[in-house]
Parts: structure tokens; sequence; C-alpha cells
């Protein structure tokens, strides 16, 4: 079947569903999401947002902040530029109804955390994600032009590719003309075209063994632009959260977040000892790259699977009032985090790099743009600061729309492309495998591509992807396309770019830490 929309988003994030909604009253809008609209990174947002909005705070200071954190890799110019969009899309949030917590006196109840000079994390309790993420459904729910499109799983963006031309990552002028998409009930491939395209698909957590994010995150629309011969950078720097709770039947791990420490919790190793000062003078609240690091250390050290974060001295009715939902998930699993310690560890939580865009979020594929955590945008650097994620995600969706927008009017569909051909494919045996290679790559990744690389560890890594790489690919031209083989080729995809991207790197740098080239190269 073949539907037409103006605009097509691809991604039920912060990133897609405000991006919809900015567009919407311009055309018909198609949203497709690979499981229900609620299951998203953003969705399990537990810090908040970041934005300069009490008058002793500046937007110097947040710009000063975010480039510290990305460790001189950072594009200026973008920082300034999404440090001062920060309050007015923050009002935007507030009128779709997004309700953040306020002190006494009508001010926003502010939370401060890691690399942050100031107290200016605009929160809900500790389930900031899951009150945007509903706000916006709700929202898109009550649009006409918009049809959301649930468990339809976008394969690849179409491009002249699928109009029998040669498409090199060097060609010029390669154009998005909408996706390919399976509806895995029907195991039909449905064309989606459209005039412009949003890819909002998230992080890539699931190419790691051990991740905050949800199933979801596989990397999808880096590997569909990869693919379709778009430029994508900094892959290197995958952000390892320190501190996600160590309970082995969690998967996803569930996060403790940042603010706790904002809040005045510290880390101890398995003697009960403080160790952060010996590592950095900013101690627990330290940058992430810090104190993922730190934590790693120290478990290598001891010997040991998990440190601990202490709370234990502050409050237990405002722990208990800040945390709730952490509160509870430590109760259920026995440890009262106003009495016990919480045995916590590093884990794969959030992607730097990704699909390369400009400052009005255009990728280098003509009438495609990509926002949130699959961007790369020059925000983060190195290394991202604590709750810049969403606030890139909200301005950069804004700046596409804007842009979308304004030629949205001279756009034509192209209606020549060809239905996806699956002549010859048979739902194979070796199908049956996929699970096991999936995991696979997760061990490979974990092992050779964590916090802590050397060039043996990278190569050896690449060896074994690659074995995989050729056996999915194999399999894929030959099977029927189903949702399990494209997120396996997605997350081979996306391991692909990291190990590369960490191999080219010869230096230390921010999140990207090489036992090889332990210092940094000065630009
Ligand atoms: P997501 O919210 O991940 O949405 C991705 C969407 O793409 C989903 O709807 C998914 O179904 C869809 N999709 C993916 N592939 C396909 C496909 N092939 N076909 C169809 N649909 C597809 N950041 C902060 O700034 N502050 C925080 O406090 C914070 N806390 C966090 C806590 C946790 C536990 C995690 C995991 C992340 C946190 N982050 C935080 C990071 C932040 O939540 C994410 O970076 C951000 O929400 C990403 O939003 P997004 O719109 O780009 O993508
Ligand atoms: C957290 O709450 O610690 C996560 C914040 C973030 O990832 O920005």
């Amino acid at each position: 079947m073949v539907r037409k929309f103006d605009f097509l988003v691809i991604g039920s994030g912060i990133a897609g569903m405000s991006f919809a909604l900015k567009v919407a009253d311009k055309g018909k809008v198609a949203i497709l999401c690979k499981t229900q609209l609620e299951e998203a990174n953003t969705a399990l947002a537990q810090g908040g947002i970041a934005s300069v909005t009490k008058a002793t705070d500046k937007f110097e200071n947040h710009i000063k902040d975010t480039l510290i954190a990305g460790d001189g890799a950072c594009d200026e110019e973008v920082v300034r530029m999404v440090v001062e969009n920060a309050p007015e899309q923050i009002k935007q949030l507030v009128e779709w109804g997004v309700d953040f917590d306020k002190d006494e006196n009508g001010n926003f109840d502010l939370h401060k955390e890691g690399g942050h000079s100031d107290f200016r994390i605009l929160h809900h309790k500790d389930s900031s994600g899951a009150e945007v993420q509903n706000s916006l459904i709700k929202k898109i729910k009550q649009h006409s032009n918009i049809e959301v499109f649930e468990n339809h799983f976008a394969i690849d963006i179409i491009t002249q590719h699928h109009l029998g031309q040669i498409v090199r990552h060097t060609t010029p002028n390669i154009e998005c003309y909408g996706a390919y998409v399976l509806n895995p009930k029907t195991r039909r491939v449905h064309t989606f075209l459209s005039k412009v395209t949003m890819m909002a698909t998230g992080g890539i957590g699931h190419i790691y063994q051990t991740t905050t994010n949800p199933p979801i995150a596989t990397g999808d629309g880096i590997s569909m632009v990869y693919r379709a011969k778009g430029l994508v950078k900094d892959m290197e720097f995958v952000q390892f959260h320190p501190t996600s709770l160590y309970n082995p039947a969690d998967n996803p791990s569930f996060l403790i977040t940042e603010a706790m420490r904002g809040y005045g919790a510290v880390l101890r190793n398995q003697k009960g000892v403080e160790f952060m000062y010996k590592y950095d003078k900013r101690g627990s609240l330290a940058p992430r790259d810090i104190v993922a690091r730190s934590i790693d250390t120290e478990m290598k050290i001891a010997g040991c699977d998990y440190v601990y974060l202490d709370v234990t001295h502050k409050p237990a009715e405002e722990t208990k009032e800040h945390f709730p939902m952490i509160y509870e998930k430590c109760l259920s699993i026995g440890i009262d985090i106003t009495k016990d310690y919480i045995p916590v560890v590093p884990a794969a939580h959030y992607l730097c790099g990704g699909i390369m865009v400009d400052m009005n979020a255009r990728t280098t594929i003509k009438y495609l743009y990509a926002a949130g955590e699959c961007s790369c945008t020059g925000l983060h650097g190195a290394n991202r600061l604590a709750s810049n994620s969403l606030l890139e995600a909200i301005v950069y969706a804004d700046k596409a729309a804007k842009h979308a927008l304004s030629i949205i009017d001279t756009i034509k569909i192209n209606d020549r492309i060809p239905l996806w051909n699956d002549e010859g494919t048979s739902l194979n045996e070796e199908m049956v495998l996929i699970t096991q290679s999936e995991k696979e790559v997760g061990q490979i990744m974990s092992n050779y591509v964590g916090i802590v690389r050397s060039n043996l560890r990278l190569k050896r890594a690449s060896d074994r992807l690659d074995i995989i790489y050729k056996e999915t690919e194999d399999l894929f031209d030959r099977s029927v396309v189903t949702k399990e083989i494209c997120e396996l080729r997605n997350i081979i995809t996306a391991g692909y770019l990291v190990i590369k991207m960490a191999m080219e790197r010869k230096e230390s740098r921010g999140l990207h830490y090489t036992l090889d080239y332990p210092t940094k190269i000065e630009y």
C-alpha cells in the first residue's frame, strides 16, 4: 500500500512529537513508532531539562558548563543557540501541559546535576520524562491532521537509490522521498511517501549488554541514514551513566538519577569509603565521563560488580518526596534508600554522535531532517552535560519545523517510487538465531568498546563484528523482512560505526578513553 503525507515523522519521543505538533496546522502528518507511542527514551527521563530560568543564573554559565563537559569538541555557536532558545521552549512545553515542579513561591523547583555550576534542572519529581511524554501524547491525539501508526517499523528511507540510480556518500543532492515501513503484524511493507521526513528514532543503547535505554534504542535512524549515504559523525562518544541500579534481573537497567547526587548523595566503594575526591575535586558531582571511569577503576581494583550510592544521611521524608519512583523501585528489591546504600554500576546511556545536522536540523540528505538523540548537532561535543538532551531535542525540533514550513510549498511528492520488492525471499530457519546474534553483538560491544578502550580491544571487536555482519547481510538478502532482522542489521551498523570512529580517534577526549592514546591532542 502507498500512503502520502506532507510530513513523515519517524519516532514518537520528544523530538518527533514536538516537531509534529509544530507543523501539523500546515499539512498531513504521519507519526511512526515501532512499538507503542509511550515507549521511548523520553518517557524514562528522570532528572529533567536544563534551562536558565532564574534571575541569578546566566546563559553564559550554562554555555560554559556545556563547553567544559564537551571537552573542547562542542560547536560554540550551537551551544549558544540552544542555551538561549531554552526558556522559550520550556514555555512551549508548559503551554502543552507539562507540569514542572514549583516551590512554595511559585518559582520552578530547580535541581542540580553533575557538571552544572547552578541549580537549573526543571523536573517533575523523578519522572520528568513520563510527564513530557504523556503531555505530548495527549496533544498529538487531539490534532486532526496527525495520524499515528503504532507498531510500524521504518526499514529504510527512500532515495534515488530506489529509482535505480547509483548513490554514494559523495553523491551531491541525495533526496529523501519517504520510507519503506513494515507492519510486523501483517508482514506487509508499505510505502510512505512524504514531502519532508523527520528522523527522530532516539539512541543506540541496545548495542550494549547493559543499558538504561528501552528496547527500541537500536540505532535504526542512524543506520538508515548511513545506508542511504548520509553523513554520520562522533559515534565514538557513547555516554555511560555512572549510576544505574545494580540488579542483573532488570533489562533495561533502572536509572538512579544524577539529581540524587545533586541532592547530596555520595559514591562509596565496597568498604564504605567515599572515593570520588581521589579522582576529581568536584567529587561525586564531577561530569559523567569522569565519574563513570572512576567507578570502573574502583570496581577493577576491588574486583567487584558495583559500588554504592549513599543518600542515607539526608532526611528520609525529603528523600522520598524528591525521588518517589526510585524509592519505590529500590524498596521492591529490598533496598530502603533512606537506610541502605544503593548498589550502582555504569550502563550505556546516551549517544552524543549520530546523524550530522546543521543548525536547522537538516541532514546531508535533502528533505530529511533529524532531531533528538539520533542526531549530532555539535551541542554535546565529546560528552553531554546532564539534562541537555531533552533540551537539544526540543530546540532542534523547533528549528526543523520552522525550516520545513518555509520550504514545504515548494516540494512535490515523488510518485515514481517502486513498491518494496521481496521476490525470491522466504522465512528462513536461520532466523531463529537472530536473538543469539544480537546477544553476541552486545557482548562484543560491552567487552571491547566500553568505558576504557585500546587498539587491541577495538581490533578484536571489529573482527568479531565483521563475522556477524556478513552472516546477517547474507541472511537479510534471502529472507522475508522482519522487525528482528532489521533491528539486528541496525545494531551491527551502529556498532560498526562506534568501533570505526573510535579507531580513527588517536587521542582520549571526553567519553572516548583509550589506553593507547591516553592524552588529548591540542587543536
Ligand atoms: P526517543 O524518546 O528515544 O524516541 C524514539 C522513537 O523512535 C520511539 O518512538 C521509537 O519507537 C521510534 N523508533 C525507533 N526506531 C524506529 C523505527 N525503525 N521505526 C519506527 N519508529 C522507530 N535526557 C535529559 O535531557 N534529561 C534527563 O533527565 C534524561 N534522563 C534519562 C533517563 C533515562 C533512563 C534514559 C534512557 C535517557 C535519559 N535522558 C535524559 C536522555 C533522553 O531521554 C533522550 O536522549 C531523549 O529522550 C531522546 O528523545 P528522542 O525524541 O530523540 O528519542
Ligand atoms: C539523570 O537523571 O541522571 C539522567 C539525566 C540525563 O541523562 O541527562
